[in-house]
């Protein structure tokens, strides 16, 4: 490399995807001479890793790319790229609208990055938003040295279930499961750089097919194969659809060890008629029946869900049936969200609930989910439960990491401990957090 150095800042927005494609992408850019900076106002680039599952996500994208404005007069040298399912739905109107963008690169196309940037730098505005037939993660260089405990491995993508709510089938694409040996590979390498829990990420993951020896591959027999890799001590997986909750995946919680008691398994809704209305293809009563079915393989697990409030048509008694569905899971954590049309799905043209009522029911959906959150919690207080050390906590002499169940947890060690699996007791617990002392 001849010239010095140069910086690239990257916002991401949204989900864990995005967080794994945003790596990625800068070691992609990473081999082109640009190291990462936390700064914007000293970054050569800037890329905004974008969302588009609910409206304030998306517009967000458009008051940031605002606020560049200023940082791009001063160096009009500086590259501003949008990349992310915003840039997918929306590149052409962005590169409209924002003539401070100089490049649109949409979640499928992350691969062509660089030539992109070269692109740029010929005074040319690319924007690439199509689904290549060739693999992006097979084409992005292989992930450096990753001084940390955990990591993030995408192993599939795109959606084929068309929740009528939902953009992603239409900004991430049909699904696509990647083989079986490139995962294995990838997790190889990641645990001999010291990750010892690596989270598997798909926008419907348990839905995963993937090519492997002997044929297709499900997530269950994906996890067990994991499971052997020497070193790799924690496996955890999301987002799911309850649908795609084979026998052998729940078996897999009984039965590995390695595969951690918490479970992301989002129902929207507890009312039959919405989840029809959303397309969900299962009612109420399939949801408590497979979760008796997870609980039943793994009694402790902690189950968490995704709901939306206000969804068109929802009425006080959907609402109720909703809350009663809560009430009978009882949830170690969710999050709720107020219905957002999204342009392009078939549920954009319902007359929503008024905002008044989505908000309220939003509040109390809300509630709900944090008293069986709190409960959850305090029951942990008193109980042994393994830590793997993250980070640093901000008292001197305290460790932050995070139990098998996902609480965080501060615990009292002194040293660098970072990447220790170690035991604690619960001693008490906090809003969103556990403290705990070694054993
Ligand atoms: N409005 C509100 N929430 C939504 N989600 C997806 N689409 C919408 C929408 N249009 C929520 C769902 C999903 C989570 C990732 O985001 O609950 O599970
Ligand atoms: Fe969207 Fe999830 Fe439904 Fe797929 S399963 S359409 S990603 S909400």
């Amino acid at each position: 490399m001849t010239d010095a150095v140069k910086k690239l800042h990257i916002k991401t927005y949204g989900c864990q995807m995005n967080v794994y494609d945003s790596e990625r992408m800068a070691e992609a850019m990473g081999a082109k001479g640009y190291a990462l900076t936390d700064d914007p106002a000293e970054a050569d680039m800037v890329l905004l890793n974008t969302c588009h599952i609910r409206e304030k996500a998306a517009e967000k994208v458009y008051s940031d790319l605002g606020r560049l404005r200023p940082l791009k007069d001063a160096k009009p040298d500086l590259k501003i790229g949008v990349a992310g399912c915003v840039a997918q739905a929306e590149g052409e109107e962005i590169m409209r609208r924002m003539p401070l963008v100089d490049l649109v690169v949409g979640s499928q196309a992350y691969h062509h990055l660089p030539k992109m940037v070269e692109a740029v730098e010929r005074g040319e505005r690319p924007v690439d938003i199509e689904f290549p037939v060739e693999d992006k993660f097979e084409h992005l260089p292989e992930r450096p040295m990753a001084a940390r405990p955990t990591a993030f491995l995408t192993v599939q993508e795109g959606c084929d279930k068309f929740c009528a709510f939902c953009v992603v089938p239409y900004t991430r694409g049909a699904e696509v499961s990647r083989p079986v040996e490139r995962i294995l590979g990838e997790a190889q390498k990641l645990v001999a750089k010291g990750v010892k829990e690596i989270t598997l990420l798909g926008q419907n993951v348990n839905g995963y097919h993937g090519a492997g020896p002997e044929g297709v591959w499900g997530l269950g027999r994906l996890v067990r194969a994991l499971a052997e890799i020497p070193g790799l001590e924690r496996i955890r997986y999301t987002t799911s659809h309850p649908n795609d909750m084979t026998d052998d995946l729940i078996a897999a919680h009984g039965e590995e060890p390695k595969l951690m008691p918490y479970l992301h398994l989002p129902v929207q809704s507890g009312s039959d008629r919405i989840l029809k209305l959303m397309n969900r293809k299962h009612t109420a009563e399939a949801y408590l029946r497979l979760v008796e079915r997870i609980r039943a393989a793994r009694p402790d697990i902690l189950l968490s869900s995704d709901f939306i409030s206000g969804f068109p048509g929802e009425t006080e008694q959907d609402h109720r049936d909703t809350l009663a569905l809560i009430a009978a899971v009882g949830y170690g954590s969710a999050f709720s969200f107020k219905y957002s049309p999204r342009p392009g799905t078939p549920a954009a043209d319902r007359s929503g609930v008024d905002a008044e009522t989505a908000d309220r029911r939003l509040q109390e959906l809300q509630a709900l989910i944090s008293r069986q959150q709190h409960a959850t919690q305090e029951a942990m207080v008193g109980r042994e439960v393994s830590v793997l050390f993250e980070k640093p906590g901000r008292l001197p002499g305290q460790w932050i990491g995070k139990s098998d169940y996902l609480h965080s947890v501060f615990v009292a060690a002194e040293g660098p401990r970072q990447g220790d699996l170690v035991r604690v007791r619960i001693t008490s617990s906090a809003q969103n957090s556990l403290a705990g002392e070694l054993l």
